[in-house]
Formats: structure tokens, C-alpha cells, sequence
């Protein structure tokens, strides 16, 4: 897919709106991961370079319309300024008079970020009148965020019918990374773990056509488990799944895409990581312990698996991860890709962070800055925002 690239716009001297993806995990105020920050860099770096006085626009989380002041996003301007190593205006809101007055008032080369544009119900429903009052505020529009691409919103969509749009570099680079994908090496394996199995189940039906393999870890495993009669204990089921996820398996061996849920599984009473941990047969957990964790013979299964593979896709971490005891799967699968030759993918805020922890960045093809997103375009959906930015 050909899209207008920002490197190909007239920027110089202009005010530039960038909506950038910064919905970023903050705890204690502060960013606690800045990889969707350090990502948009390259972009600003032009746009500075080039003079032009530069307007961030931003969601962060899910405030639906009204001000969450946990939702602000001041640390987020806080975070930037180091990482630009120049100030960062945090204005109080992303449209109005005071807004606009602020950014006229600056000079090429200031960088705004506009106060949570989700702040607004407007922005969710791509109100055309918000769009247009965003579009008000500069000269030229530049979508650098990747991971809202699949919303179709007033800052991601409803804002380019206003304003000569680009892509951003980050927009550029993952799209030409995920391509890819629609014309894979073979064999061509899934991995795909995370907590809850209903927000894979959709992305787990498209894929079943495109892959080879799929390897199945995380919780979303105990639903796929229980599906086919396992005994899970007291791990995360979603009863409302099975019906679903057998047909899924009707599919996939009518497609010939074989589909592997773990052998055995770390088990506990609850997260708590000074109880007693077990491991066990993953179709035999006792009532009163869930599954945490992929097992040893599972990885040592699933290794096997992704050694084989030409192209690799993972989303999802095989088990509760940020807890020593329930880490070694996600460590080991995330060993295994990194190992292999493969052209390796990696989906998903979660999945990233995990690969931060165990050190395997650098030996992991691509780390998407995407999590629905990249779901989205693995599995073949139009993504709205896209659209706009098309050559
Ligand atoms: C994400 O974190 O996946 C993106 O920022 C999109 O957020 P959303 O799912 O709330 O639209
Ligand atoms: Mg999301």
C-alpha cells in the first residue's frame, strides 16, 4: 500500500497538526512505558528541522466524552520534553479560543500537545464540526498514529477531509513492516496469548485462513481447553465462547491450519507468588488452582514449532508474566522467537513490554506499536484512517 509520506510535504514555516498515539501506561503519574513516544520521534524531528511549529493531538485511555483528570495528559508532555530535550506547551483543552490564541502566539520550531482530545464525545463519534475545528488549528495534517489507525474518529479520520494529510515516519514503517505479512514465507505461524480469549476470538478466526500454525497460550488457552471437554480448576473461562471456538476448529482443519493449545500449565491457587505453584497437565488442573502459565513441555512443543516457521506473528504474553513464578513461557516462546531466522513480528503494548523485560528486542524483526491495530491489519480489515493517507 502506497502512502503520502510526510517527507514528501511542504512543512516548512507551517503549523503542523500530528496525531500521535500516546495512549501510554502511567502509573504513579508518571509514563511508565515511553516506546510510543520514542516511536513518533523521527517524525517531529523532521517537522522541527524543517521550522514548522508543531500541534500534537492525542487520546489517552478511555474517558468517553467528559474530563478524567487521571486522563490528562501532562506526563505525557512531561515525558517528551526529555526525550526532545525542548519544552512541550500542555494546553488545558484540544479546541476553542484559548487553544487556538496559544498556538498563533508560538513560533516554527514550539511543539504543542493538546490536552486529551477523547475529552470530547465528538472525537469517538467523528463529529464533522469538532474535525473541522481541529483542522482549524494549523496548515497540514500528519497521522503518525499507527495504533488508533483502525478507529475512525474525528482526529484519525473525520480531520483529513480538512487539510492536505500525510503519513507520519511511524505510520510509513509500520505499514511497510506488516505488509509483509500479506505475502508471507512459509510456514507461517500464530502465536497468540494475552488474558482474555472474547478480544482474540475475532483476530483467531481470521487468521485461521492466512496461517499455517497457530500456537495458543495465555488465558485465552483455559476457554480453548475447556471447548474441547478439559478439566481447567478454577482458570478464566469464557462460557460463552466454546460453540464459537469449535467452529473455529472446524475451520481450521478444513483450512489445514493446525491449531496447539499447551500440554501443561503452571498453576496456582491465585496470583499470589508466595503460595504453592505446580505444574501439571494442562486438560487435568484440580478444582481451587488456575493456569498462569504455559508449561516446560509446552514451550519445549511450542520452540519446535517457531524454529520451524519462515514468518512469525506473536500477540499476547503465554502467562502472567510480570510475576517471576509465572514467567518462564512468555520467556521462553519470546527466547524462541528471537533465536529463530524467521521474519518475526511482534503485536501489542503487552507482548512488547515482555520483550523489554527478557532482553530480546534487538533479535525481534519488528515490534509493532500496535495492539487492535495490528490485530486489525493481520487480519485483512480496511483500516479507516488509512484511507486518507492513501498515494
Ligand atoms: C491502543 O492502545 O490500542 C490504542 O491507543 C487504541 O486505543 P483504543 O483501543 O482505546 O481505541
Ligand atoms: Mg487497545
Amino acid at each position: 500500500m502506497e502512502l503520502r509520506g510526510v517527507g514528501c510535504a511542504d512543512v516548512e514555516g507551517k503549523t503542523v497538526l500530528v496525531r500521535v498515539d500516546y495512549n501510554a501506561p502511567l502509573t504513579g503519574g508518571r509514563v511508565a512505558d515511553d516506546a510510543r513516544l520514542r516511536a513518533s520521534l523521527p517524525t517531529l524531528h523532521h517537522l522541527l528541522e524543517h521550522r514548522a511549529k508543531v500541534v500534537l493531538i492525542s487520546h489517552l485511555g478511555r474517558p468517553e466524552g467528559h474530563v478524567v483528570e487521571e486522563l490528562r495528559l501532562a506526563p505525557v508532555a512531561a515525558c517528551l520534553a526529555d526525550l526532545l530535550g525542548r519544552p512541550v506547551r500542555q494546553l488545558e483543552d484540544c479546541v476553542g479560543p484559548a487553544v487556538s490564541d496559544a498556538i498563533v502566539s508560538g513560533g516554527p520550531g514550539d511543539v504543542f500537545l493538546l490536552e486529551n482530545v477523547r475529552f470530547h464525545r465528538e472525537e469517538t463519534t467523528n463529529e464533522s464540526g469538532f474535525a473541522r475545528e481541529l483542522a482549524r488549528l494549523g496548515d497540514v495534517y500528519v497521522n503518525d498514529a499507527f495504533a488508533a489507525v483502525h478507529r475512525a474518529h474525528a482526529s484519525t479520520v473525520g480531520i483529513a477531509d480538512h487539510l492536505p494529510s500525510y503519513a507520519g515516519f511511524l505510520m510509513e514503517r509500520e505499514i511497510a513492516a506488516l505488509s509483509r505479512l500479506e505475502k508471507p514465507d512459509r510456514p507461517y505461524l500464530a502465536i497468540v496469548g494475552g488474558k482474555k480469549a472474547r478480544s482474540k476470538l475475532g483476530a483467531l478466526r481470521d487468521l485461521v485462513p492466512r496461517v499455517d500454525e497457530i500456537l495458543i497460550g495465555g488465558g485465552v488457552a483455559f476457554t480453548f481447553l475447556r471447548a474441547f471437554g478439559a478439566d481447567v480448576g478454577d482458570s478464566i473461562v469464557d462460557e460463552g465462547l466454546l460453540e464459537e471456538i469449535r467452529e473455529i476448529q472446524t475451520v481450521a482443519e478444513r483450512e489445514d491450519t493446525t491449531i496447539h493449545l499447551p500440554e501443561d500449565v503452571v498453576i496456582g491457587v491465585d496470583l499470589s507468588t508466595d503460595g504453592e505453584i505446580r505444574t501439571c497437565d494442562a486438560r487435568a488442573i484440580p478444582a481451587g488452582w488456575q493456569g498462569l502459565d504455559i508449561g516446560p513441555e509446552t514451550v519445549e512443543r511450542f520452540t519446535d514449532r517457531i524454529l520451524a516457521a519462515k514468518t512469525l506473528v506473536w500477540t499476547g504474553p503465554m502467562g502472567a508474566f510480570e510475576a517471576e513464578p509465572f514467567s518462564a513461557g512468555t520467556k521462553g516462546i519470546g527466547e524462541a522467537v528471537a533465536t529463530s531466522g524467521a521474519y518475526s513480528v511482534i503485536g501489542g503494548g503487552e507482548t512488547g513490554e515482555a520483550a523489554a523485560r527478557f532482553g530480546l528486542v534487538d533479535r525481534i524483526t519488528y515490534i509493532s506499536t500496535g495492539g487492535g491495530a495490528c490485530l486489525a491489519f493481520l487480519r485483512g480489515k480496511q483500516l479507516p484512517a488509512l484511507e486518507a493517507l492513501r498515494a
